[in-house]
């Protein structure tokens, strides 16, 4: 393809929990991932490494950097004081990433709510939006000279569907109307976010980044129930930001299935509704749907199919997806688009000469890249690509098994490895076209 546009970014992301460690470190309090987990006490130490993180990162070429601020060093009580120890950290951090040439690109919110706010209802309460933003602003009056480009709320559908209904990540409950609640307030909480960025910052640009997964009927019969899937897990969320309104199917859905959704109060949509500069794109794999009642809920989500290749965790790798989602992303919403997370799980770890051939992720690095290429060709206006993730960390509910990163860690020792996909990645972002793989696969 032509080449990619002048300022895209090219990097890689992470978020404060899951690398960091220090949680009991320069006044930072619990948030609801220690109280679920607890595993993050270490993690990838980046909270003391991360000087040495950006060298590598800037060695790489990367120009860009997504990372997650803490609420809970920042705001510990989740409202009212503030912590400069908190603040100092990412204040030297940022100055740290622009000294080497990488663009900071902070998420204010990726999951590690202050358990103190969780106390007072976390998410079921209205007034943990308002937190938000008043968060915010403590972030934007810190960090707004220096940051140019502001995520707001990670995937507001994980977060209410795993944390509220599935119980599979903090704070682990169970229940859909809950979890319908939750998306709503976690949404405006991104539009009280937004017309804060908007207020202080208005040269700032500035989205939500939402997980997104292309969603196929298993067969033609399987049309509909894809679609009302599809409402569910993207449109919920893409509908109100980009359009200022809940998509009519799925809201008679919940409506049936919980009763009024009456937590939607007359001006909220115009909050939620007011036009971002981007969607983050989240993207790992696809969803192939059935017409067959499963938990409640009218479709049914089928496992990888049989003949399509899978990462190391199952999930299907397949980059025509991601290809799908993103020309669509541009015909139905026309908005431009960074992607925030792209990846998988490869658990290739050091041979005995120490490198890492991670040749799956190369490879999967290389299509997706190329689907990538082929929806900017189609018009999809992209700012960059971020990958998921910089380092192997901790996968939240699974552990440290799952490896994403394109820099091995070594658990016991915190030794980085720069692997064979880094140095794919490297030349890609030097010729500033998606290169061939060579000695890296
Ligand atoms: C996304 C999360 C991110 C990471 C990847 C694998 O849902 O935003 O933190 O765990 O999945």
């Amino acid at each position: 393809m032509s080449a990619f546009p002048p300022g895209f970014l090219w990097g890689a992301a992470t978020s404060a929990y899951q690398v960091e460690g220090a949680v009991a470190e320069d006044g930072r309090a619990p948030s609801i991932w220690d109280t679920f987990a607890g595993s993050g006490e270490v993690a990838c130490d980046h909270y003391h490494r991360w000087p040495a993180d950006a060298d590598l990162m800037a060695g790489l070429g990367m120009n860009a950097y997504r990372f997650s601020l803490a609420w809970p060093r920042i705001v510990p009580g989740g409202t009212g004081a503030v912590n400069p120890a908190g603040l100092a950290h990412y204040d030297r951090m940022i100055d740290g990433l622009l000294e080497r040439g990488v663009t900071p690109v902070p998420t204010l919110y990726h999951w590690d709510l202050p358990q103190a706010l969780q106390d007072r209802g976390g998410w079921t309460a209205r007034a943990t939006a308002d937190a938000f933003a008043d968060y915010t602003d403590v972030c934007l009056a810190a960090f707004g000279d220096r940051v140019g480009t502001w995520l707001t709320v990670n995937e507001p559908w994980v977060v209410s569907v795993l944390g509220y209904r599935l119980g599979l990540h903090a704070p682990g409950e169970r229940d859909l109307r809950t979890s319908v609640l939750v998306a709503h307030h976690l949404l405006l909480a991104h539009g009280l976010a937004m017309s804060r960025i908007r207020a202080r910052r208005p040269e700032a640009r500035a989205g939500i980044p939402l997980s997104l997964f292309p969603t196929y009927p298993a067969t033609p019969a399987d049309a509909a129930a894809s679609w009302a899937s599809d409402g569910y897990t993207n449109r919920w969320f893409l509908d109100p930001v980009l359009r200022g309104e809940y998509p009519a199917d799925t809201s008679s859905l919940f409506e049936r299935l919980v009763g009024p959704l009456d937590w939607v109060r007359p001006g909220d949509l115009e909050i939620i509704g007011a036009r971002p500069d981007l969607i983050g794109v989240n993207y790992y794999t696809r969803r192939l749907v059935a017409a067959a009642p499963q938990d409640g809920l009218p479709w049914r989500v089928l496992p990888a199919q049989e003949g399509v290749p899978v990462t190391d965790s199952g999930w299907e790798d397949v980059p025509f997806a991601f290809e799908d989602l993103l020309t669509r992303l541009h015909r139905d919403y026309d908005v431009p688009l960074l992607i925030t997370e792209n990846g998988g799980v490869w658990n290739a770890g050091p041979d005995a000469d120490g490198r890492v051939r991670d040749t799956g992720r190369t490879l999967a690095l290389h299509r997706h890249l190329l689907a990538l290429t082929r929806a900017m060709d189609a018009g999809a206006r992209v700012l960059g690509y971020l990958h998921w993730s910089l380092l192997d960390n901790l996968e939240w509910a699974e552990g440290y098994g799952q490896r994403f990163g394109l820099i091995h860690v070594d658990r016991s020792t915190q030794t980085r490895r720069v692997k064979d996909s880094a140095r794919y990645y490297a030349r890609v972002i030097a010729a500033g076209a998606v290169v061939e793989p060579g000695a890296e696969a």
